[in-house]
Parts: C-alpha cells; sequence; structure tokens
C-alpha cells in the first residue's frame, strides 16, 4: 500500500520557517516509520536529516513526533496507525537542529545532574569495591521498571511542565534519580536531596502523565516522581525534628 508522509523540514542555515514535505512510500505489512524515512533519504531525498543507530528500541536516538505522539520511528510500524497519510516532525521541547534532528545536550545536562549511578558514602569503596553487593529478587524488583530507560527524551518532550519551566529537571532525570535511590546498593540519597528539592525538582510535577503514557519501554516517570516526593517529605521532617530536639536539648541544658 502506499502511504504519504508528511515531514516538517527546517534547515536553520538556509529556511527562514519550517515547512512541510510530502513523500510517497510504498509500505508492506511490517515496514517500520525509520525505514520508510532511510527509503526516502536513499531513493528520494539525501537531503533528509534524521537520527538513528541500533533499529530496535534500545540506543533512543530515533524519538520523533509521529501523529502528533512522541515516538520511537524504529519501533513504529505504519499499519498501526490505521491511516494512508502520517505526520512526522522533530520532538517537542528541544532546538531542531536540522528536520527531525533535535540538540539534546540540555536533557544529558539535566540527567547527568541528579548523579545517575551507584553512589558508596566511601568513595574509596566505590572506586575500588572490595565485595560484591548481593541483592535479593525483591530488592530487584524496586528499581527494575526504571532501569529500562533508554534515555530516549519521549517523556521529557511529552511533559507539558517545560512549556512553563524550562529548567525542571523533568521526568527522565527525576525517575533515573529515583531508580537509583532505591537500589539497595546505593547511598546517596542525602547527596541527591538538594537537586531533587529544589525548584527545577520534584514539586514541578503536576502530576499529568503523560511521561509515562508515552514512554516506549513502559518505564512509570510520574510513579517515581511522586514516590521521591514521599520520600524527600519523609527526610525533610525527620532533619527538621532532629534539629528541633537538639534544640531542646540545649536550650534544657542552660
Ligand atoms: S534506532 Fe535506536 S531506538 Fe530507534
Amino acid at each position: 500500500m502506499e502511504v504519504t508522509l508528511k515531514i516538517l523540514r527546517f534547515d536553520p542555515l538556509k529556511d527562514k520557517k519550517p515547512r512541510f514535505q510530502e513523500y510517497v512510500v510504498e509500505v508492506y505489512e511490517y515496514t517500520r516509520v525509520l525505514e520508510a524515512l532511510i527509503w526516502v533519504r536513499e531513493n528520494l531525498d539525501p537531503s533528509l536529516s534524521f537520527r538513528y543507530s541500533c533499529r530496535m528500541a534500545q540506543c533512543g536516538s530515533c524519538g520523533m513526533l509521529i501523529d502528533e505522539v512522541p515516538r520511537l520511528a524504529c519501533k513504529t510500524l505504519i499499519k498501526d496507525l490505521g491511516r494512508d497519510e502520517v505526520t512526522i516532525k522533530p520532538l517537542p521541547k528541544y532546538r531542531v537542529i536540522k528536520d527531525l534532528v533535535v540538540e539534546m545536550d540540555d536533557f544529558f545536562e539535566k540527567h547527568r545532574s541528579v548523579k545517575p549511578y551507584l553512589i558508596r558514602k566511601n568513595r574509596e569503596e566505590q572506586e575500588k569495591p572490595k565485595k560484591f553487593y548481593v541483592q535479593l529478587p525483591h530488592e530487584l524488583q524496586r528499581y527494575l521498571n526504571y532501569g529500562y530507560c533508554i534515555v530516549c527524551g519521549l517523556c521529557s518532550s511529552s511533559c507539558p511542565n517545560f512549556d512553563s519551566s524550562w529548567e525542571y529537571l523533568g521526568p527522565q532525570a527525576l525517575s533515573q534519580a529515583y531508580r537509583y535511590i532505591v537500589d539497595s546498593r546505593d547511598e546517596g540519597f542525602e547527596e541527591r536531596y538538594e537537586v531533587l528539592n529544589s525548584n527545577s525538582g520534584v514539586w514541578r510535577c503536576h502530576f499529568a502523565s503523560e511521561c509515562s503514557e508515552n514512554c516506549p519501554k513502559g518505564v512509570e516517570p510520574a510513579q517515581a516522581i511522586q514516590m521521591l516526593r514521599r520520600m524527600i517529605l519523609s527526610f525533610s521532617f525527620k532533619k527538621k525534628l532532629s534539629l528541633f530536639s537538639e534544640k531542646i536539648h540545649r536550650l534544657s541544658k542552660q
């Protein structure tokens, strides 16, 4: 069957504003959007730009807005879209470099800001572990869902909060903070506390849940953010209580 790909194109070096360009492509039962784009570039228009690598929903580089929904092009079957015209745009909330390729430096910077790795209080132990850190199945279950994140950015591009606050860390970074905090081998909650509890942290989330809705790997960032909120509230309360007890103790000694 023939399908028309309606692609939003923009080259900041040549174009004043984005414009749609249409390409007619022959597709089959298992043709995915990425394969159709590759066919267009190889046969019709070598100037069309898009990003991809693994072709198997693992590297997270082929995210784009397909029929107004953030999706991975390599995972999306054209037949599942159920239309003979498919609209393809770059992921929203990111600056367009060219056509479907967007700038993701800020996104990765936010990911790094929550320290997405295991932290031990003893830094020497962190660098040179002397033993295996045994983990039980139920401990693995606490973070397994969040470990499936492929850092594709679809969740953050779905999040309506970025329209009002660009500083917001976003669902991807926050869910990865949660993934490490609930890992039984990690001791880094206090080290991440400031950034998570800041103006750009968990309190920005309005629980729209678009992030969880659009994650191609079934990760639940919206849930992770709510769990982080609970942890932060409980930690802040304990901190205040201990300061208060210290004060009472000091006063009673005077
Ligand atoms: S090409 Fe790697 S996720 Fe699509």
